[in-house]
């Protein structure tokens, strides 16, 4: 229908816009592609020794997720399984960097505070406390995603547990050079150069 593809199209271009990469490029720190893990995220941003920009990463990859659910839920009716996945699909592949995008992690966050805002809280919370019990970006990440389809069910309905299933899939294999350094006991701590 109009609707699904109005969500997949709207959903794409919002998550698209690399955010990492222009912050960085506009403040003359060079292409952020060649630092660090290589990630266009706020992570990876960090590195650069600029919190502000990496705070600012942050913020606007995850209003991307937020306005993705939220815009096309105004233009095409709920269609947040759609709208949400879409959004993460277009920071991990958009077309302007030749399909080599980030690792969904503030898209995904936003994406499931806009949808099933309970679940996005919670998330955030397991987030920021694995992140600072192992003081590695990726371990948050990746312990948030992983428990976000059972609070779906729990917190929410089938329909977004779904949603958490194919974002959480997707970003767990995005990281899949972060599970290999955190198995080989090599991944970096949050702010180290690696
Ligand atoms: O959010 C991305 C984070 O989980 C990992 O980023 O740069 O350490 O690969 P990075």
């Amino acid at each position: 229908s109009i609707a699904f593809l109005l969500a997949l199209a709207g959903g794409y271009l919002i998550g698209s816009v690399p955010f990492g990469l222009v912050l960085t490029k506009a403040a003359g720190l060079g292409d952020i592609r060649a630092i660090g893990s290589g990630n266009i995220g706020a992570t990876n941003v960090l590195r650069t020794g600029r919190k502000g920009l990496a705070a600012a990463t942050l913020l606007l990859d995850g209003l991307k997720g937020v306005a993705a659910v939220l815009l096309l839920r105004w233009v095409a009716g709920e269609q947040d399984l759609v709208a949400g996945t879409a959004a993460v699909l277009g920071h991990t592949f958009p077309v302007w960097l030749a399909f080599r995008g980030g690792k969904g992690v503030a898209t995904g966050l936003g994406v499931y505070l806009a949808a099933m805002w309970p679940v996005g809280l919670a998330c955030c919370a397991v987030w920021l406390v694995a992140a600072r019990v192992t003081r590695i970006s990726s371990a948050g990440a990746l312990a948030a995603f992983a428990a976000a389809p059972l609070l779906a069910l729990l917190l929410s309905d089938a329909e977004h547990a779904l949603l958490a299933l194919l974002v959480g899939v997707l970003i767990v294999w995005r990281h899949e050079a972060n599970i290999r350094r955190l198995l080989a006991g090599t991944e970096p701590r949050i702010g180290q150069k690696g």
